[in-house]
């Protein structure tokens, strides 16, 4: 079969970690006889640096067209002072509410092998943490009526019953497919949206029966996952609640430089990206870890294009280098075999 890929190498190390995920999907491509094409466009700073906006049309249509979408990141300090509707991380939500992409799956895994880069004290660090989180991510406060007035500013959450429905089912349906515990977290005890949301979850329960749910506040569920992350299965939230749990839940991992995530819609179009940001410091060095950015292209195999083996090839391939020892600097401690970014993708590219 042959697949169109858009490739937003975007900012910072973006472009070195973009890289050697093409680099594995091209061993891909040959060793299970798939044609992967790819089709390179601007988004983020390197957008406004030549169209002088963060997402010009002819990129969104660029996606549109192709079967998905891989990121690197975008942003960085030489755009922090553009006016807010031109700042590059408007690339992002652009494309995620042009694609229709309402669910972000965001997996939090935590690797035997780096176990001790957990930043929690050694009595709390759980043992084989996997926690999917299944942030709602085209409505809620990000996309709300925003103002500043001459005094104040505001912005508005607001939520659909259809909308909350949507990506609840997702979020049921993964679930489904793993332990079968569901966490919806909100603050019903003040948000009107959240009260929405339990009821819509309640409701989307019942033609789940063997799913176990439970509800937490949102500031209680941030305090669980440091004092027992393992409790959870799959964490379906709004927008906004969803962006700060996910960092949370995947710093306690200790494996930040390794983790993908996938934002999907209702067809097989979706965007693949690193949970990392654009990380300009260490830009164009070749010590970027390109892991996250790989496990990406392996979540886009599984999820876009229905490649189940294709996409455990990768996931085993990344293993197998942790296991064997090697690692880039991010993750890197005595003993280890440090490579740079683009060692890392040959050796991931070798063990597929
Ligand atoms: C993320 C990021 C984005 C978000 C920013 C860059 C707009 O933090 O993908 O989690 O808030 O959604
Ligand atoms: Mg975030």
């Amino acid at each position: 079969m042959k697949y169109t890929i858009a490739l937003v190498k975007g900012d910072g190390i973006g472009p070195d970690i973009v890289t050697e995920a093409v680099k594995v999907l091209g061993k891909v491509g040959k060793k299970y006889g798939h044609e992967f094409d790819f089709v390179e466009t601007l988004a983020g700073g390197s957008a406004i640096d030549k169209y002088g906006i963060p997402l010009p049309d002819e990129t969104v249509k660029k996606c549109k067209e192709a079967d998905s979408v891989l990121l690197g990141a975008v942003g960085g300090p030489k755009w922090d002072n553009v006016e807010s509707s031109k700042r590059p991380e408007k690339a992002l939500l652009g494309l995620r509410a042009q694609l229709g992409l309402f669910s972000n799956l965001r997996p939090a895994v935590m690797y035997p092998e780096l176990s001790s880069a957990c930043p929690l004290k050694e009595s709390l660090i759980p043992e084989g943490l996997d926690i999917l989180v299944v942030r709602e991510l085209t409505g809620g406060i990000y996309f709300g009526e925003k103002k500043r007035t001459e005094t104040g500013a505001y912005d508005v959450m607001s939520y659909e019953r259809s909308e909350i429905e949507r990506v609840v089912r997702r979020a049921f349906d993964f679930a489904m497919l793993r332990r079968k515990k569901l966490t919806s977290v909100d603050k019903a005890n003040v948000l009107e949206t959240s009260r929405l949301w339990r009821e819509v979850v309640s409701e989307v329960s019942k033609d789940y029966p063997s799913v176990e749910v439970n509800n937490l506040y949102v500031d209680n569920a941030a305090m669980q996952l440091v004092i027992n992350p393992s409790q959870f299965d799959v964490i379906v939230t709004e927008n906004m609640f969803g962006d700060i749990l996910s960092d949370e839940a995947s710093m306690i991992t200790g494996s930040i430089g390794m983790l993908a995530s996938a934002s999907l819609g209702q067809s097989n179009v979706g965007l693949y990206e690193p949970i990392h940001g654009s990380a300009p410091d260490i830009a164009g060095k070749n010590i970027a870890n390109p892991i996250a950015t790989i496990l990406s292209a392996a979540m886009m195999l599984r999820y876009s294009f229905s490649l189940k083996n294709e996409a455990e090839a990768i996931e085993n391939a990344v293993k197998k280098a942790i296991q064997d020892g090697y690692r880039t600097k991010d993750i890197c401690k005595d003993g280890d075999k440090l490579l740079g970014t683009t060692e890392m993708g040959d050796v991931i590219a070798s063990y597929i």
